[in-house]
């Protein structure tokens, strides 16, 4: 077998696919069909899920880059739908969210660390050569978004490569010399740290300029987001806690997703399910909704199981008379229910 890694020139070539026809490169961005798409996945935060998907129709339509698309700073409690953002946003803008970067930056807090997996180890050191996790796969897809989960806890050498990723566009693995190009991929950065003191800050402010100047504040006096990394940023947003009624909401769309995932359409769940299990994930979780999706699997697959063995495609989850779960076939409960 020839070796396909000399069998080209491959930084030429993928720079001539990336300009060619080949690569499908939309200048454009429906604003509605994305703002769609991540209503579907992100509930209870609809102010800022129409701002962003205002602000990336903007961006992408620009015709020269020298930054990133955008850069996006998403702050809030735990469980409110940061991470869940940037996944909608890479499946929908990039196609899946498998292709999403993702960094732990708690994995971050040593300068080594940062530097080894973010552009590579320095030469001469084992694996030198083999580049950075950050500059590598971007390097190869450079249509790609890249989270940063948990941010304040980089190390400040993550940041001093932030800023040159945010600022020119480029990163460049010191051992190897090679050039990552960041102009098409978008940004996040997440954070919860400082969610309660954000949340007291702006309480009673509705003007977003305010709120936001309040929160960048906040953010430079603590010390994490320097003044010149914050100015890169494009757009800061503050995730809310989630009522009751949302959670429910997103309750529903987590069983239609189980549903599917064994291949049936969910059509009905008697509220007082719901309850049941609402109630049953306050009592265990801490953390709002962490535990939901592991409560809904107890409550409900074993019921799915069974019907998928009878092979049917479509569900209802209704009340049985001791209060605990029923599954029929959907359609059936209604004659059943007329019948009686
Ligand atoms: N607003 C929301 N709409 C829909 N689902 C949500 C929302 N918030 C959280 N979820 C669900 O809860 C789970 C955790 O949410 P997510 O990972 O987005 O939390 P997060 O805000 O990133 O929290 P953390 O700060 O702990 O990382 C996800 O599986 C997601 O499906
Ligand atoms: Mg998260």
């Amino acid at each position: 077998m020839s070796d396909l890694n000399n069998m080209t020139d491959w930084e030429k070539l993928r720079a001539l696919v990336s300009d060619s026809k080949l690569e499908n490169k939309s200048r454009t961005v429906d604003e509605k069909l994305l703002l769609n798409h991540l209503k579907s996945r992100i509930k209870g935060q609809d102010e800022i899920v129409s701002d962003v998907a205002r602000l990336i129709r903007l961006s992408w339509e620009k015709q020269e880059r020298t930054r990133p698309i955008c850069s996006l700073l998403l702050l809030g409690p735990t469980g409110t739908g940061k991470t869940e953002m940037a996944k909608a946003l890479a499946e929908y803008l990039y196609g899946s969210e498998k292709d999403m970067l993702r960094f732990d930056c708690s994995e971050l807090s040593s300068p080594d660390m940062a530097k080894s997996r973010l552009t590579g180890s320095s030469s001469g050191y084992k694996d030198s050569e083999s580049g950075g996790q950050l500059t590598r796969p971007i390097m190869a897809n450079p249509r790609r978004l890249i989270l940063f989960d948990e941010v304040e806890k980089a190390h400040p050498l993550v940041f001093d490569l932030l800023l040159q990723l945010l600022g020119d566009g480029r990163l460049t693995e010191q051992s190897t010399g090679k050039t990552a190009d960041f102009t098409q991929t978008i940004v996040v950065l997440t954070s919860n740290a400082i969610a309660e003191e954000a949340a007291k800050a702006t309480q009673g402010m509705t003007d977003y300029r305010e709120i936001l100047n309040a929160i960048k504040t906040l953010l430079s006096e603590g010390g994490t987001f320097r003044p010149e990394v914050m100015g890169r940023i494009d757009k800061v947003y503050l995730f809310k806690p989630l009522s009751g009624m949302i959670v429910a909401e997103i309750a529903l769309l987590k069983i239609a997703r189980l549903g599917k995932e064994y291949g049936m359409t969910v059509e009905f769940v008697a509220p007082e399910l719901l309850l049941q299990a609402l109630e049953a994930n306050l009592k265990v979780s801490r953390f709002g909704i962490r535990e939901l999706e592991r409560i809904l699997f107890d409550f409900f697959a074993e019921q799915l199981v069974t019907m998928r063995e009878k092979k049917v495609k479509a569900v209802s989850f209704r009340l049985g008379p001791d209060g605990k779960i029923v599954c029929y076939p959907a359609g059936q409960q209604d004659s059943a229910q007329a019948g009686k």
